[in-house]
């Protein structure tokens, strides 16, 4: 009885840490709401789940992608449109070589180092955002999560007490300060923050804004969504320098 009590007032303390340390929901400045579509679009953790649905799917809609990868073989796409970079994101050299010359980079950097804190997202993402204010590239979004900031509690509680606390906080603290890179860089953002991924089909209906998710119920989206989503944030205006959280 004790431990469940100290566990479930732990849960809290870092809901709390979390929520005061994060950022907040803000509305896009009303006289920036069209952006002209960037054409050649940097797609970081290309190889992951929603990393390749977003090379998939803006090689679709015409971009020209250049796909930043770890390892070549791990990405078995081909297309004219499709250029592939090979690097390390805590690398800035190879940042760098493949910001440069872009419209936009997207980033859906991810890993699996859950049990001990690490830094890969933050500094990984204070890298991309160094080499894209050097050379002038003006928009970034990128994928974190429901669950940061005034988003605590939205996963629901499955999430909020068991896997957030349990398995995830260290990299929640490192998706915290990720949040933080971003919102105080010179780039124009979009924090995109989905609910607990699928690899399931595109729907092409989900919710999205500040407002969304459940404090019970753990919310789903398919990376496929997420990506038509992040997709949409290249020419879109409405979440410039906020966060919107987005599931089914
Ligand atoms: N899973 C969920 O339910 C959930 C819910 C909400 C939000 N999210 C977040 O959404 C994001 C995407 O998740 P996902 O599951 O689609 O991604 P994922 O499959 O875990 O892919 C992560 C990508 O990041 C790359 N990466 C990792 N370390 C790197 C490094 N040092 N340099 C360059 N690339 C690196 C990986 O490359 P390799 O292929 O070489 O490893 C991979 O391409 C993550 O930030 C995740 O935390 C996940």
């Amino acid at each position: 009885m004790k431990l469940i009590l100290l566990w479930v007032l732990y849960s809290i303390a870092l809901s709390v840490g979390l929520v005061r340390s994060g950022l907040r929901f803000r509305t896009a400045p009303s006289s920036r709401r069209s952006a002209s579509r960037p054409t050649r679009v940097l797609i970081i953790g290309a190889t992951g789940g929603t990393g390749r649905q977003l090379v998939t799917q803006a090689l679709a809609r015409g971009h020209a992608v250049t796909a930043f990868v770890r390892n070549r073989s791990k990405l078995a796409i081909e297309h004219l449109q499709l250029r592939i970079i090979q690097g390390d994101v805590l690398d800035y050299s190879s940042v760098e070589a493949a910001v440069r010359g872009q419209e936009a980079v997207i980033s859906a950097l991810g890993h699996k180092q859950y049990f001990w804190p690490t830094r890969i997202l933050s500094e990984g993402t204070r890298n991309i955002l160094r080499a894209m204010e050097s050379h002038g590239v003006p928009r970034f979004v990128c994928e974190t999560s429901l669950g940061l900031g005034d988003t605590v509690g939205r996963m629901g509680l499955y999430y909020s007490f068991f896997v957030i606390p349990f398995i995830l906080p260290f990299y929640f603290w490192d998706k915290t300060r990720q949040e933080r890179l971003i919102a105080m860089s010179k780039v124009d953002w979009v924090i995109v923050r989905p609910g607990a991924l699928t690899n399931g089909e595109k729907r092409n209906a989900y919710q999205h804004g500040p407002m969304i998710g459940s404090f019970i119920w753990t919310v789903r989206i398919s990376r496929a969504d997420v990506a038509d989503f992040m997709l949409n944030q290249l020419s879109e205006n409405t979440y410039l320098q906020s966060t919107p959280g987005v599931c089914w």
